[in-house]
């Protein structure tokens, strides 16, 4: 095929982001903003110019302006929460995404996108091992994945019980039921409540130690409920990496004809590597996943994956059409049958991109890396009197908590956060876990490996000598 690129010589507001770009990382040394809110509405305020400014002028004055008050998120040090750290090579194709500034809603908004979405879609079913016929709707994250395939599950449960809601309406429509454990990720609730649904409407399942929903109280509580369920696991606590027991709730919500649907936010990436894929046994099992591409597959933000098995379910909720829209089905990929949007980023670049720059192997590897990672600090940690690991670490995720016997472990958690946050090379954060505060250590930017942990467990260990005196 005859070659048509052009590459001109760039200037102006692209060369200079893309010089500054290509230094970032490397000087990114502190972790956290060092600029204050009032600092960064100064250094953003004032009034908007009544004349058009220079792009070159413009961009320079944004990188001021927001350097100061950027977090670190990219960088191997970054433990706070699970974000992935945006690999390079997503982060270029997302730069090409606005560049080209595809509409990437229905096909012939962009055709390019809309392939290249189709194939990073059949590329992540394939490498998570899910059903390759089921659908999948590129997102802005999990909250929407979740959105999505519980839009999907409400409309299906009622659809089974001879009510359309789509002519009929939420209102008047049979009471669905939804489980979901006491330890459901706040995302859930909150899709929940834009689907109509209000906290009577969900049974809140007991969560054992390390989060897991027990099962006998939860075939009790679907045993005394009539008409049509939801039930709503895990695949990666957010605290403790726990994951439900897919095969027994798979077999409840088939006793029930309850929709099964798995927040898998960053869990269900353990299923690409040979290690810990036992951890989502029976996972394929469910009707619906949602899942995160920011998370560890390092998709620059943002990017998430409705994975839905019914295809006309999934389109039936998201079903949108007019006579302006050309939404042929003998045309390609229509990204809005799976999204409840028109208009959109066309993700499904950046997604193609860091799924061939990692490769089926390199995802698997990293996963691995980032579950020894865990194991590692665990057991670097698990003899020094005053730390306590609480989780079983089984995934990515490691919760500690400091406790020198005086009933002030609270403090102590705090005070050590504060203690490994004070040079800026780590950035973490607590929460509140089984009525204490503990101290959360995410592992899941690309680069970090077990050097860095290394460094850290000595670091906890000295901070720890002092503080826990
Ligand atoms: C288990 C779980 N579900 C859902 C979410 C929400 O994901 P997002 O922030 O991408 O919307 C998270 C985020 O941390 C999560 O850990």
């Amino acid at each position: 095929m005859k070659q048509t690129h052009i590459f001109p010589t760039v200037s102006g507001p692209l060369a200079l982001a893309a010089s500054y770009a290509n230094g970032y990382r490397e000087t990114k040394t502190n972790l956290h903003p060092t600029a204050s809110l009032a600092e960064l509405r100064n250094a953003f305020g004032g009034p908007l110019p009544a004349k058009a400014q220079p792009g070159e002028d413009v961009i320079a004055e944004l990188i001021h302006a927001a350097e100061p008050g950027l977090v670190g998120n990219t960088q191997p040090g970054f433990h706070a929460w699970v974000m992935g750290a945006s690999h390079p090579t997503g982060v270029a194709a997302d730069w090409l995404t606005s560049i080209w500034g595809q509409n990437a809603g229905i096909y012939q908004g962009s055709p390019a996108a809309a392939t290249a979405e189709e194939v990073a879609c059949d590329w992540v079913l394939d490498v998570l091992d899910l059903p390759r016929t089921a659908s999948v709707g590129i997102t802005t994250g999990a909250t929407m994945a979740g959105f999505i395939g519980l839009a999907a599950a409400r409309d299906e449960v009622l659809r089974r019980k001879g009510y359309d809601l789509a002519s009929d309406g939420l209102q008047g429509a049979p009471g669905i039921t939804i489980f979901a454990s006491d330890d459901t990720h706040v995302s859930n609730l909150a899709a929940l409540r834009y689907l109509g649904f209000g906290n009577r409407n969900i049974s809140r399942v007991p969560s054992d130690d390390q989060g897991r929903m027990i099962l006998v109280d939860l075939a009790e509580r679907m045993a005394l409920v009539d008409g049509p369920k939801i039930v709503i696991a895990t695949a990666g606590h957010i605290n403790s990496g726990a994951f439900d027991d897919f095969h027994a709730l798979a077999d409840l919500a088939a006793q029930h004809d309850a929709w099964l649907h798995v927040d898998a936010a960053f869990g269900l990436w353990a299923r690409t590597s040979v290690s810990t894929k036992y951890l989502t046994s029976g996972i394929d099992r469910a009707d619906s996943w949602s899942t995160d591409g920011h998370k560890w597959l390092q998709i620059p933000f943002d990017a998430g994956f409705a994975i839905v098995r019914d295809r006309q379910a999934h389109r039936r909720a998201m079903d949108i059409s007019a006579s302006y829209l050309p939404l042929a089905p003998e045309d390609g990929r229509h990204a809005t049958h799976y999204n409840p949007e028109l208009s959109r980023r066309a993700r499904g670049f950046a997604v193609w991109a860091t799924l061939k720059a990692l490769g089926r192997d390199g995802i698997s590897d990293m996963v691995r890396n980032h579950c020894d990672c865990a194991s590692l600090l665990a057991h670097k940690l698990q003899t020094t009197p005053g730390v306590r690991v609480l989780n079983d670490v089984v995934l990515n995720q490691v919760v500690l908590s400091f406790d020198r016997g005086q009933g002030d472990s609270d403090q102590m958690v705090q005070a050590m956060e504060q203690a490994l946050n004070a040079d800026g090379q780590h950035f973490f954060r607590t929460a509140e876990w089984r009525g204490q505060r503990v101290l959360r250590v995410s592992i899941i930017g690309f680069e970090t490996g077990p050097d860095h942990i290394q460094a850290l467990a000595r670091k906890i260990k000295t901070l720890w000598a002092d503080i826990g005196a």
